[in-house]
Parts: C-alpha cells; structure tokens; sequence
C-alpha cells in the first residue's frame, strides 16, 4: 500500500500555503502563494476573498504534484486561517458581494460607541471573553448591513451566507453552490463577537446588537470532527479540522498542557496560554478565547495577547519606505548600529490591540534627531515587535497568576536573530523555536491527523517536538527598565496622537 499523509492548507493574512506532512510530522511537500491587499481609504483592510478560493484551487493540486502524491494518499486535511476577517456570498451563484474586511480593518471605530450604548462592554467581554474593539468579526458585519440597505434585505431573505475565512473556504471545498458545508468551528466562532463563550453557540442578543441573521451565519462545530470531504478543486479528502491559525500553531507546539503558551511572530504577533477546561476572563486587556475542541471532549481555552502589527512593520519598511529590499535585510540594517539612538517606533496601524485597547491610536516615530539613520529606524522596528510582545506577557503573567518561564516561538520572524535575542532580552525569559517554524499548518495537520485516527494521541504529537535555537536574555536589568519606561510614554503619545 503506498503511504499516507496529512495536508493543511493554511490561508493567512498575506498568503496562503498548503502543505502536506507526513507520519513524523515532516513536510514533504509545499506550494505558496500571496494575494493583493487592498487598502482603499486610511485604516481600511480588504481582501477579495474569490481570488483567496482561486490561489487554494490552484495549490491544493500544486502541493500533491511537488510532493508526487495522488489525493487518495492524502487521509486527512486541516483548514487554518487568518481569523475575525469577514466574507459575504450568494448562496446561488457563490460570488462574494462584498470586499472581505480584514482583521485588521478599523471602520468600524465610530461604530463602537453605538454597540456599547446597547449593549455594555463589560457585558460584550463577559459573554465573548473580547473587549469590543474594531478587530472582531460582529462589528464589521453590523457596518457591512447598515451601509448596504440591499444587502441587509437580502442577508434577511435568506440569499446571503455569511462567514470567516475558514466557512468561506469549506463551503466552496465541499461543494460550493452544489451543496457545500456551511460551518465553522469554535475556534473561530469565539472571535466574532457573537458567540457566547459558555454556550459555544450564537448568542441571540449579540446578534441583535450586531444586525446579524441568525440563517445567515454558520453552524458551529468542534475543531476535531467531521467537517465534510472536498470535492474541489481535488474530489475525496476528508476535512477533519477546522482551527483558527493561533490556536493552530498553540497545537503545533504542542502546547495541550493547560500553562503551556507559544508566541507565533507573522503580520501580528500573538502569544497564546493554554489554561485548561475553564476559559480565564483577563483583568489586564487580554482575550479569552476557545484553544480546541475535540469531539466528545472538554473545550479547552486560551488567554491570547493579540498584537496587531508584527511582520506587517517591516513589510511596510520595504513595501511604503523602500528602506529595505527584502524583509530579511532589516535584520542587517540594524545591526549596522549599537542601538536604537533613543528612536523608538510604535505601530498603531491598526489602532493598538493587547493589552491596551486603544482603537483609536495612531502609529509614531519618536526621539528623532539628526543623529538617526535609517539603522536607527530598523533597530526600533525590530524592537517595536518585541516591546509590544512583553506587553502582553506582562499581562498575561498578572492574568494567570504565574511567570512564564520561556516561550516557544514560531512564524517567519523567528528566523530574525536580533529580533529573537530582543525579545529575550526584552521579556527576560528565555525563547525556544522548535524545528519546525510552520507550526500553523503543523498545527491544523496535527488536529486533522489526530481527529482521523492518523496519530493515535497527543503524546506521540509531543515527541515529534524537537528544539532548534534557543536565545537567551542578556540584557541589564537597568537598561531594560529603561527601555520599558521610554516604550510607555511612547505608547502614551501613540494614543494621544489618535484622540
Ligand atoms: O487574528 C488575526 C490572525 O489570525 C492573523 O494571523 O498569521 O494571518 O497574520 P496571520
């Protein structure tokens, strides 16, 4: 019999990767691809969400050709995506109707004031475990149906289907306008503001906040379990996870421990903590969020440090400044100084996230002299990342009672030394990659291969971990302190720039 494999196909922020692994969770086969973003006004974030289904269409068959596999080799497939991003379709011709408002997308600042004056905050985070920000999924579909009186009535009567990313992709995965499955699963349900976090299902009176449908929205499954079988663009591959990308890349460090936590460096950058059966609610501006469910099995829960602006900060360095050619190169610009020359940069482009909540903020270059050269500039990026990551570890230890003794990183950042060592430096624990650093996919593979029967528990999951660089901090405590403080009258600046 020839061999079998696990794919994942991992849609993220900028691009898309579908992967196969096989039995030791090794990658044998890979194909990638980015889509366009389109930034049509200041803080607006859109995708268009039919060329995302045109770029999986074409991967799935790519990866099974570099890997010279047929799909009957292929036992199970796991779906990982950016999450909170929203998409609107026909159910009859499949098209969507609108632009996809991505994640990071602020319209829907002004819109906050209105939510809370129906329904308070603290109410909105008791029932979801989210602060009501911009970045969730409730809100832009509230502006979506109140900007478009047709799509509302439409939406209504029943023509509209809503979902995240990862609905939007199973649906046209197992049949599209023929019949496609229209579910998502906790993980991502719990970051759209509507579903309740005990419950695990569709909170009626969010949905009235929000303007939402209830027809209109997805059924809501556990992560591992039947999530139908494609039928394109390759017929016969059972679905057998859905999972938001964090809490994918939680499972594939194989954080199943509750006080295990991993930090996945990508557009963002978000520090997820394994706590257990019970979701924490975070007094220090964290998000409580659903890790995993397991068919049959206790939910499990996260506390999530979500910043917004990570790799995103660079790829504005190269992509809007022309300061760098490659992302790669910022790690070299640098090193090219001893230090950030008393410049630091905050990233508010998409207002700040964790721990501060601060939709409104606006991003800053602050302590410019004429001393500064664009090494300067480099230096505070890279140290922006890792500031804002310390935030929420800060949080999070005063959140969960305890201090992290290191944290496993993973995400294409962690390839940047500096950037690695910095965040040591800054966090004051020590940073362990494993491996392998694509544990998004990893993940949704590891969910899918064990919902299949593929691997027969965590433990064997576990013994695949393997460590591959560790950074360890060095940095004066003094000097840190005064990092600190510097980072916290900029964040100040950064907000009050926004007001
Ligand atoms: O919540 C947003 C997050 O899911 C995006 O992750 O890796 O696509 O930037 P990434």
């Amino acid at each position: 019999m020839s061999e079998s494999y696990v794919a994942a196909i991992d849609q993220g922020t900028t691009s898309t990767r579908c992967l196969v692994f096989d039995h030791h969770g090794r990658l044998v086969a890979l194909a990638q691809q980015q889509h366009t973003q389109h930034f049509p006004r200041p803080g607006w974030v859109e995708h268009d969400a039919a060329e995302i289904w045109r770029i999986v269409q074409r991967l799935l068959p790519e990866a099974l050709r570099n890997g010279g596999l047929d799909a009957s080799q292929i036992v199970s497939l796991g779906l990982t995506n950016q999450r909170e991003t929203v998409v609107v379709w026909d159910r009859l011709t499949g098209e969507p109707v609108t632009p996809a408002i991505v994640w990071q997308d602020t319209r829907t600042g002004p819109l906050l004031p209105r939510i809370a004056a129906e329904m308070d905050a603290t109410s909105i985070h008791e029932r979801t475990g989210l602060p009501l920000a911009t970045y969730f999924t409730g809100p832009k579909l509230r502006w979506l149906l109140e900007s478009d009186e047709d799509l509302r009535r439409r939406a209504e009567a029943g023509e509209l289907l809503l979902g995240t990313m990862d609905t939007w992709l199973l649906w046209n995965l197992t049949g599209g306008v023929r019949g496609g499955v229209h579910s998502t699963d906790v993980t991502n349900a719990s970051r759209t503001m509507l579903m309740n976090l005990q419950t695990l299902q569709w909170d009626p009176e969010l949905l009235a906040v929000m303007r939402v449908p209830r027809a209109a929205l997805p059924q809501i499954r556990p992560t591992l379990g039947d999530h139908g079988t494609t039928t394109d663009p390759v017929a016969g591959i059972p679905v057998r996870a859905v999972i938001g990308d964090q809490q994918a890349s939680l499972f594939g460090q194989t954080a199943f421990e509750s006080g295990e936590a991993k930090c996945t460096f990508g557009t963002g950058a978000f520090l997820l903590l394994n706590t257990g059966t019970q979701p924490v609610a975070s007094s220090h501006g964290l998000v409580t969020t659903v890790a995993h469910q397991i068919e049959g099995e206790p939910t499990v829960y996260a506390l999530e440090g979500s910043v917004a602006i990570a790799g995103a900060l660079v790829e504005w360095c190269r992509e809007s400044l022309g300061l760098i050619r490659s992302p790669a190169e910022i790690e070299t610009l640098a090193t090219s100084v001893d230090d950030n020359g008393g410049c630091f940069v905050v990233p508010a482009f998409a207002g700040l996230y964790a721990p501060h909540w601060e939709s409104r903020a606006q991003g800053i270059v602050a302590g410019l002299t004429a001393y500064i050269t664009k090494g300067h500039i480099a230096r505070a990026v890279l140290e922006a990342v890792a500031l804002q990551t310390q935030e929420v570890l800060a949080a999070m230890n005063s959140d969960a009672g305890l201090a992290l003794r290191s944290v496993a990183v993973d995400g294409g950042m962690t390839s940047n030394n500096l950037l690695m060592q910095t965040v040591a430096d800054l966090l004051d624990v020590p940073v362990v990659r494993p491996m392998m650093a694509e544990t998004v996919a990893l993940g949704a593979a590891y969910a899918a291969g064990l919902a299949a029967g593929y691997w027969s528990d965590q433990q064997v999951l576990r013994r695949q971990w393997h460590r591959a660089a560790e950074w360890s901090p060095a940095m004066e405590p003094a000097r840190r302190a005064e990092m600190l403080e510097r980072w916290s009258r900029a964040i100040e600046l950064s907000v009050a720039w926004g007001r």
